[in-house]
């Protein structure tokens, strides 16, 4: 299905799936887990899954003229630290809201990692107070106002890439990739298993596996704490990439008999059964002037 959508590359390609011994001889030998490692998927900025998704974002970035890209995720956020990697390969300016979603007070936590590399890439890096949140976030609006008010042209990337209406389209990419690599191997993996915060790469993944009748194999891992949210929210996303608008963009179709089924767990990230990991993204609605929603 993806043939019909443009695609600009930021990756190198087909990612390596590495077989996991001693992990699946630590959880009981019955089983054997492989990784698919996308983590070593370009030399943008240590990659990640977030390029598979603005690969399909990029040529309405280049399309809708702007000079700045604005988004939002954590402190730590890896989409943050890959829209500032892509707007440095554009030649586009930057600006990424970073919002305080782990009780996290290591002295250094806002000035290494994943931020430090953020405005290493030039991004304007705004630290704001906000907790983790699914709703329009006011520190996003206001960033895209200071860049209209200077005399610029914002486009807003959601957390994740998610809610953009190209955000599914990576991951459909991936399954087609694993189909592909399973001919090869000449062995079919009976479960997918990928962490979901912001739901596009579980999203794109069920919609990728439903084409050989496999969506209930991929199985999404929440980490963002807010399962309902989470869950409607990847809902609105499968639908979305899964129906296909004349236009050619995803639509916005109500699910159908047809469509694929979510199947998301909860995960539990401390003893206590808490919620206290560290999103690496989460998700947010944007705003009226983000051309890809
Ligand atoms: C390494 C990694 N894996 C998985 C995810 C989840 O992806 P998504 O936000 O598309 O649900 C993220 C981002 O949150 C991430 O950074």
């Amino acid at each position: 299905m993806l043939e019909k959508f443009e695609r600009f590359p930021l990756t190198f390609g087909v990612t390596p799936i590495e077989h996991l011994p001693r992990l699946s001889a630590a959880i009981g030998g019955k089983i054997e887990v492989y990784a698919k490692r996308d983590d070593c998927n370009s030399g943008l900025a240590f990659g990640g899954n977030k390029l598979r998704k603005l690969e399909y974002i990029v040529p309405d970035i280049l399309a809708s003229g702007a000079d700045t890209l604005v988004s939002i995720g954590g402190v730590q956020s890896n989409h943050t630290r890959m829209v500032a990697a892509t707007a440095a390969k554009l030649g586009l300016k930057c600006v990424v809201v970073q919002e305080k979603w782990v009780p996290h007070h290591d002295a250094v936590y806002d000035r290494v990692g994943n931020i430090l590399l953020t405005r290493l890439m030039g991004a304007d890096s705004r630290l704001v107070e906000d907790e983790f949140d699914i709703g329009i976030r006011e520190s996003w609006e206001k960033a895209m106002q200071s860049v209209r008010d200077a005399g610029g042209k914002p486009y807003g990337i959601p957390a994740g890439a998610s809610v953009h209406k190209y955000g599914g389209l990576g991951y459909v990419g991936f399954a087609e990739e694993v189909r592909s690599q399973e001919a090869e191997l000449g062995f079919k993996f009976d479960y997918v298993i990928v962490c979901v915060v912001t739901g596009s790469t579980f999203g794109g993944m069920i919609v990728g596996f439903a084409a050989d009748g496999r969506a209930d194999r991929v199985i999404g891992i929440d980490a963002s704490g807010t399962l309902e949210q989470t869950r409607a929210q990847v809902r609105a996303i499968v639908d979305n990439t899964a129906e296909p608008r004349r236009s050619g963009a995803p639509g916005r179709r109500q699910r159908d008999r047809h469509q694929p089924r979510l199947r998301l767990s909860r995960l539990r990230c401390s003893e206590q059964g808490d919620q206290r990991c560290d999103p690496p993204c989460g998700p947010h609605r944007g705003d009226d002037d983000r051309p890809g929603l």
